[in-house]
């Protein structure tokens, strides 16, 4: 049975109970209404630990203004049962004032520099400072010793992976590969948004990313592949915040004469803001 624990002292009895016993955990840190991407970061971390904690807390601190906290769907009996048959051992759901004792707006801030000013970090302001800051906190409470996250979401790994060498923690950090529906659509609770008719237009978004990497092996011009990527989706419906070609630190420029590159694209159907990405690497 997976234990439910919504107080800080329960959670570091538990914790610390399965440190004593020199158990290794491991975390996967959720915004709940989870689907069968959230129950594959569970599996990786049960490879990687002897006990899984997940965490389901709905961030304020990573919604912008005009964002979706206030809908963002809050499913936690089913998220309960969905992380017990993926045999998650504990899940940690602490309430608005245990993560924010001050509150969002009196909480203490973290900011991860360079990284969070392009892309994502530039048209959603002060989101990965949000990332940053809840999970950090997560971090000190549920204090694990490896924490999965999904490559869908590459800037926020990218984010992390610059968190936790800076501040030191010890835990390592796993990438899980992007779960797919059939028709290539990356899962995300964002897709329920969609409507019947976006749903049907949205697994553009994959094909285009695979176009990309065909026109990068190709050695077409980047500046080319995005600009008709973009076009690409308008045509589709979208409207477009970038489609483009980096380097895998998402700062340094790409070069088409070789080694590792990510295209990402981020665009909108109606109301839902969709990301994905693809890795790929030039021969
Ligand atoms: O990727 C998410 O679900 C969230 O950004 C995270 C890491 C749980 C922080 O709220």
């Amino acid at each position: 049975m997976i234990e439910i624990v919504t107080e800080l002292p329960a959670l570091r009895t538990r914790v610390g109970e399965w440190k004593n016993a020199g158990l290794r955990i491991g975390f996967v840190p959720t915004l709940g209404n989870l689907h069968a991407g959230h129950h594959s970061l569970i599996a990786l971390a049960r490879t990687h630990a002897d006990r899984v904690v997940a965490s389901v807390f709905v961030n304020p601190t990573q919604f912008g203004p005009n964002e979706d906290y206030a809908r963002y769907p809050r499913t936690p009996e089913a998220d309960a049962a969905g992380l017990e048959a993926a045999g998650c051992d504990l899940l940690w759901m602490p309430s608005l004032e245990t993560m924010y004792p001050y509150g969002a707006n009196g909480a203490v801030r973290m900011r991860v520099p360079g990284i969070t000013d392009v892309l994502d970090g530039a048209h959603r302001p002060g989101h990965f400072d949000g990332v940053a800051t809840v999970v950090t906190r997560l971090f000190n409470q549920v204090q694990p010793d490896v924490a999965a996250f999904g490559r869908k979401d590459y800037q926020q790994l990218a984010v992390l992976r610059y968190l936790v060498r800076d501040l030191g923690f010890p835990i390592e950090l796993l990438a899980a590969t992007t779960l797919r529906e059939a028709d290539g659509l990356a899962m995300s609770s964002r897709n329920q948004y969609l409507s019947a008719e976006e749903r049907q237009r949205a697994p553009e978004i994959h094909r285009t990313l695979l176009a990309m990497r065909d026109a990068a092996v190709a050695r077409r011009p980047l500046g080319e592949i995005e600009a008709e990527a973009s076009r690409r989706l308008q045509a589709a419906g979208f409207e477009v915040d970038y489609s483009v070609i980096r380097a895998p630190d998402l700062i340094e420029p790409a070069h088409v004469d070789g080694g590792s590159l990510v295209s990402l694209i981020a665009a909108r159907l109606g109301r839902t803001r969709l990301i994905d990405n693809l890795e790929f690497t030039l021969a």
